[in-house]
C-alpha cells in the first residue's frame, strides 16, 4: 500500500500502455481514471482492470471517463497517447497545477515500420513539448522503455 494515495488520470487509458501503467498504479493503492475520447470505451477497459484488482489487498480503484473529465478529477495525469496528435491534445487539456507524467515516445509509422521522430531539431522530447504547451503544470518523462505486455503480465 502506498503511503500517499493519488488519483491518476490516464490520457489514452484505453491503449495497452495506459491500461498497463494504470493497472500498476492501482495495484499499489492509487485510484485511476482511464481517459478516452469516448467515455464508454474507457469504462469497459476500467472494468477489465478492476477485475484484476479484486484479489489485490490494498488496491485502488479504476473507472473510465472522457479525457477532460479524467483530468478534472486527478492530481496526477499520465499521458499515454501516440505522438501523432499529441500536441493538439495536450494543449486542449486543463493541466495547470497538475503533475504530468509522459511516457510518449515520438514515433512515426509508415512503410519502414516504426521509427523515431526528431523533436525540436533533436534536442526535444514529447515531455518537453508538453511542458512548453502547459507551463503551469509540472511535466516529467518516465516509463518510455517499459513495454505494455510486461505491465499487464502476471509478474
Ligand atoms: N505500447 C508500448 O509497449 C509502449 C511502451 C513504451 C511507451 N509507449 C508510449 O505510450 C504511448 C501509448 O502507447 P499505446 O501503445 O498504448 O498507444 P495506442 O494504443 O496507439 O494509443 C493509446 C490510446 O490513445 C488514444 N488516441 C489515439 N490517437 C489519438 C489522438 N489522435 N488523439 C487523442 N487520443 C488518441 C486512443 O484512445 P481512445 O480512442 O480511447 O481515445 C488509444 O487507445 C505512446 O506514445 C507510446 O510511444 C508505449
Amino acid at each position: 500500500m502506498s503511503t500517499s494515495r493519488h488519483t491518476v488520470a490516464v490520457i489514452g487509458g484505453t491503449g495497452p500502455q495506459g491500461k498497463g501503467l494504470g493497472y500498476r498504479f492501482a495495484r499499489h493503492g492509487h485510484d485511476i481514471v482511464l481517459g478516452s475520447r469516448a467515455a464508454g470505451k474507457a469504462s469497459a477497459v476500467a472494468d477489465e482492470v478492476n477485475a484484476r484488482l479484486v484479489s489485490v489487498a490494498g488496491a485502488g480503484t479504476a473507472r473510465g471517463a472522457a479525457n477532460a473529465d479524467a483530468v478534472a478529477s486527478a492530481d496526477v495525469v499520465l499521458l499515454a497517447v501516440p505522438y501523432d496528435g499529441h500536441d493538439e491534445l495536450v494543449a486542449s487539456l486543463q493541466l495547470a497545477g497538475k503533475t504530468v507524467i509522459s511516457c510518449v515516445n515520438p514515433l512515426a509509422f509508415d512503410k519502414r515500420g516504426a521509427h523515431g521522430r526528431v523533436v525540436n531539431g533533436g534536442e526535444g522530447s514529447a515531455a518537453e513539448s508538453a511542458q512548453a504547451l502547459q507551463p503551469e503544470a509540472v511535466v516529467v518523462g518516465a516509463f518510455h522503455n517499459v513495454a505494455a505486455p510486461a505491465l499487464w503480465g502476471d509478474e
